[in-house]
């Protein structure tokens, strides 16, 4: 198929950093459309842990050109770190990585418009890396862009405007102009070699016929429309966001939606089947549900399949990745969430305080002792644990892809649909 897709069905996390990693082996571009260094994709090249925050995870295939199109917000300084640090372990970007000189770029301003907002009331519990901002400033025609960063006067210009405007919510902590402009200039000048205009690039490539693998960061669940508004991140995360974050019209073959077989959130805001005793506990210990971009420890939780219904439908979803199943080994009988008390509509609530107030309702499914890390084929699970995928494809109505039992490429496979019998 040429063009798939790999997205977050939850609130992030879901392990879909390893997965692009393995299907970039086959790849010919691998796009990122959306959000910025909030995504910590966490891969093993080698045996060897690397974190990315902003470059695309194809970066890791030498073949793979890799495209940071215009829906993205990107920090410089800390892009140009990454690719520093991908480059060092063997990696070389020239020629591989193009960075659309439409793309928002968040400032030291922006940074510190959100450690204002997160040190008030209304946090939202962001990962501080300014995202919410500078998509706020692009929306209010005030934002800095790529293009920016590569003429001093369309820079100073471009930091006049927002600095003017946002100065009153900042006091005397607003930066000026001056002393952001140089530190951007130097940053701009060393990321010219890849700044493109990545949306022409992608409509060679689907032209040409080559494989594109588009690369969701966070999750549906954080969908800035769609999401536990105002409890999301800034940027549009289903698969509707992918033609518009990459400037082009386009259809996607194969959607691939990532859920971990339980639930994990970070940050604020609703989450019904939250686990707040100790099998919540268990689940984070043993799933090591820890942030990859903050370390902040993870909200955990059993999988909600009456919200994972809703969002493949409205996502296009057109297989399903069932990540960390290894991490449920060991539990007794585990829950899935079907609907909530009360709740009789086929949606989500749009309201936030409805949303809120939802109980789960649960169905209970026997678990499995075995260790199942060494499985590596959908086959070999133990019974219950293929009953269990049963019951998760047959409730929300796509068929498993791909099953994930730990942290190896080797360790996700690929199956027709959960194993029978
Ligand atoms: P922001 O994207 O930093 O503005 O944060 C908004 C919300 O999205 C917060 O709840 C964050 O914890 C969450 N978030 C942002 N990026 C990720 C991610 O990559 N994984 C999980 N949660 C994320």
């Amino acid at each position: 198929m040429p063009t798939t897709a790999i997205l977050g069905l939850q609130w992030g996390d879901e392990g879909k950093g390893k997965l692009v990693d393995s299907l970039c082996a086959d790849m010919d571009l691998c796009v990122r459309f959306q959000g910025g260094g909030n995504a910590g994709h966490t891969v093993y090249p080698e045996g060897k842990k690397i974190v990315l925050h902003h470059l695309p995870t194809g970066v890791l295939h030498k073949g793979c050109v890799n495209l940071m199109a215009q829906g993205m917000v990107i920090d410089p300084a800390r892009l140009l770190d990454e690719i520093a640090e991908v480059e060092a372990r063997g990696y070389p970007l020239k020629g591989r990585l193009q960075i659309s000189d439409r793309a928002a770029v968040t400032t030291p301003m922006h940074l510190s418009l959100d450690g204002l907002r997160e040190a008030g009331a209304d946090k939202v519990g962001t990962t501080k890396r300014g995202i919410g901002p500078t998509y706020a400033d692009r929306y209010d025609r005030i934002g800095v862009r790529v293009a920016d960063l590569l003429d001093a006067k369309a820079l100073r210009d471009a930091l006049s405007r927002a600095i003017a405007v946002r100065a009153c919510q900042m006091g005397d902590s607003a930066p000026t102009v001056d002393s952001m402009l140089k530190p951007l200039l130097e940053q701009g000048r060393k990321l010219a070699p890849y700044v493109a205009d990545t949306a022409l690039i992608l409509a060679e490539g689907i032209q040409e016929g080559r494989r594109v693998l588009f690369e969701g960061a966070q999750g549906a669940m954080l969908d800035v429309i769609q999401g536990t508004y105002p409890f999301v991140t800034s940027s549009h995360t289903l698969a509707g966001g992918i033609p518009a974050g990459c400037g082009l019209y386009l259809t996607v073959d194969d959607i691939i939606g990532v859920t971990k077989a339980y639930c994990t959130r970070v940050g604020e805001g609703p989450f019904p089947t939250e686990l707040l005793d100790k099998s919540g506990e268990e689940l984070r210990q043993k799933g090591g549900e820890f942030g990859a971009t903050t370390g902040r420890p993870r909200r955990c939780g059993w999988i909600d399949l009456f919200a994972l219904r809703y969002i493949c439908r409205i996502s296009g979803v057109t297989r399903l990745a069932i990540t960390k199943l290894d991490v449920l080994s060991g539990f007794g009988d585990l829950k899935v969430g079907v609907g909530y008390e009360g709740w009789n509509e086929p949606g989500l609530p749009a309201d936030i305080a409805r949303f809120s107030a939802l109980k789960p309702v649960y169905k209970t499914l026997p678990g499995w002792k075995d260790n199942i890390s060494q499985v590596r084929a959908a086959g070999e699970l133990p019974k219950t644990a293929r009953a269990y995928l049963r019951f998760v494809e047959e409730f929300v109505g796509v068929p498993i892809g791909i099953i994930s039992v730990g942290p190896e490429r080797e360790a996700a496979f690929f199956t027709s649909g959960a194993p029978r019998g």
